[in-house]
């Protein structure tokens, strides 16, 4: 979904970083061989998020939703030299493909892959981080917010995917529809958690930032 204007948000993105090759082919390969290509973060996101990792530096990161490893690698390119990511996802079928281009970028060593959910994996992670990336499945966000605040580092970040919901934030709520209330219970929670300062980014389909304190 576009929430800008078609013709700025094309003037956005063509004066913003571009693509690097791989994830080009990345993309390219997600699409000829993996169901739902949609769920990649694509090309302006990723640009965002390499920028919000690069001005972190991280030394550790946890990301929920690897998928076919896009938004890996763009907050990879972040990462302090001996820094690392932990990443998880639930579909064991993506993990070869994703360590491919994990091994491809050069980020491979730091890159530590867990399939599984991530509501058993996160307790079992012994670390703490100073970027968390939540883009898995909706009706858990809240589940992760709670499983990760802990293992934040004060003055750590957490970014969170989607919390526009193809604007369905706003439109009259079906009570059927568990992502939706999902989503809006997340970013009321967002809000209100005296352990954090959030802020909403308009961007593609919302992201938000929220730094605890
Ligand atoms: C939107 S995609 C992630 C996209 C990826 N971050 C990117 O930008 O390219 C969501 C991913 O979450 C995974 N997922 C869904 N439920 C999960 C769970 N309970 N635990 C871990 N991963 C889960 C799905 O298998 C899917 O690959």
């Amino acid at each position: 979904m576009h929430f800008l204007p078609e013709k700025l948000d094309e003037y956005v993105v063509a004066h913003s970083e571009e693509e690097p090759d791989l994830l080009q082919q990345l993309t390219r390969e997600t699409y000829q061989k993996i169901l739902q290509p949609i769920m990649l973060s694509g090309p302006y996101q990723g640009r965002v998020l390499s920028m919000i990792s690069k001005l972190i530096n991280p030394s550790s990161v946890l990301e929920l939703g690897t998928f076919t490893g896009y938004s890996t690698l763009c907050l990879a390119e972040g990462l302090q030299k001996d820094g690392t990511i932990h990443t998880i996802d639930i579909n064991e079928e993506l993990e070869d493909f994703q360590r491919k281009y994990f091994d491809k970028s050069g980020y491979g060593k730091q890159i530590i892959q867990h399939v599984g959910n991530a509501l058993n994996i996160i307790p079992k992670i012994d670390a703490t981080f100073d970027l968390v990336f939540i883009d898995a499945d909706k009706p858990n966000y809240s589940n992760y917010f709670h499983l990760v605040i802990d293992k934040l580092k004060s003055g750590g970040i957490i970014l969170s995917d989607n919390v526009l919901w193809h604007g369905k934030v706003v439109e009259k709520l079906n009570p059927k529809d568990i992502s939706t209330k999902a989503v809006l219970d997340y970013n009321t929670l967002l809000k209100n958690d005296p352990q954090i300062e959030t802020v909403v980014l308009p961007i593609r389909d919302g992201l938000t930032i929220s730094r605890k304190l």
